[in-house]
């Protein structure tokens, strides 16, 4: 049962940051190292700077974890892109080591930028090389259309593929983004979703996603093994009820 959280404004960095570290921190007591798949946009931002703040773990947790993406804009270099905006909100404000940081490198064509980042990502993650590689936590953002990463509505993923080339409608087009299958996999999914723009596409996915949904993001909540929803109350405005 997808759990579904709803904080004022004020208070919806703190208790993502808070989520979050408390996953991480149960991962740590299960295991050497903690797999986080970030997510990209705006949403994220202040999480993550909430996070670097002092809300999360001490410094010895936090070198236990390994940062990946679940998505990144390959033609966004710099200021647009997913990895600069967590390596200047997070990753460097906590000084992780760049070991531990697993950012997709762009170069060639966007399915060359896939199929290295899933290449990358198998040889980084434990026993990933023959199975899906298992994500210990992933975040998630909604867009109004639907899309969570880079998986937007009607896009078709070829099956097998644990990263994938996609195209959004809009720029930058061209993206990388885990795939259905990779998303599934995962322990625990976290969607992050604020303002009132998201409270349209936030109803829509929390009360009237079903099997016949093809919306991305209610595709990737119904197959993932755990789900927690962090809304702030503007983007829960349209919500009729507070069960998911
Ligand atoms: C991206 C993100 C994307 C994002 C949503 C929401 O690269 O754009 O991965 O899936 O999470 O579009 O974006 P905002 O948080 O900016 O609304």
């Amino acid at each position: 049962m997808p759990q579904l959280l709803i904080t004022e404004p004020a208070t919806f960095a703190e208790v993502a940051a808070g989520e979050i570290a408390s996953r991480l921190r149960s991962a740590l007591a299960r295991r050497e190292r903690a797999l986080l798949a970030l997510a990209g946009g705006s949403t994220p931002r202040p999480v993550y700077r909430e996070l670097a703040r002092g809300s999360g773990l001490d410094a010895g947790e936090w070198a236990r974890v390994d940062f990946f993406w679940s998505d990144e804009r390959v033609a966004a270099a710099g200021a647009g892109s997913n990895v600069t905006t967590a390596v200047r909100e997070l990753l460097g404000p906590l000084a992780i080591l760049e070991r531990r940081i697993h950012r997709p490198v762009l170069a060639g064509s966007v399915d060359d930028c896939a199929r290295s980042y899933e290449c990358a990502i198998r040889a980084a993650v434990p026993g990933a090389a023959a199975d899906r590689p298992r994500f210990d936590l992933v975040l998630l953002g909604v867009g109004e259309d639907g899309h969570t990463a880079s998986l937007f509505p009607g896009f078709l993923p070829e099956a097998e593929r644990a990263v994938v080339a996609t195209e959004s409608p809009w720029p930058p087009r061209e993206r990388i983004s885990f795939s259905y299958e990779l998303l599934a996999a995962a322990r625990e999914v976290l969607f992050l979703v604020s303002g009132s723009e998201k409270a349209a596409i936030a109803r829509r996915l929390l009360e009237e996603a079903d099997s016949e949904t093809d919306l991305p993001a209610a595709r990737v909540a119904r197959a993932a093994t755990s789900v927690t929803w962090i809304l702030d109350r503007p983007a829960a405005g349209e919500l009729t009820s507070r069960a998911p």
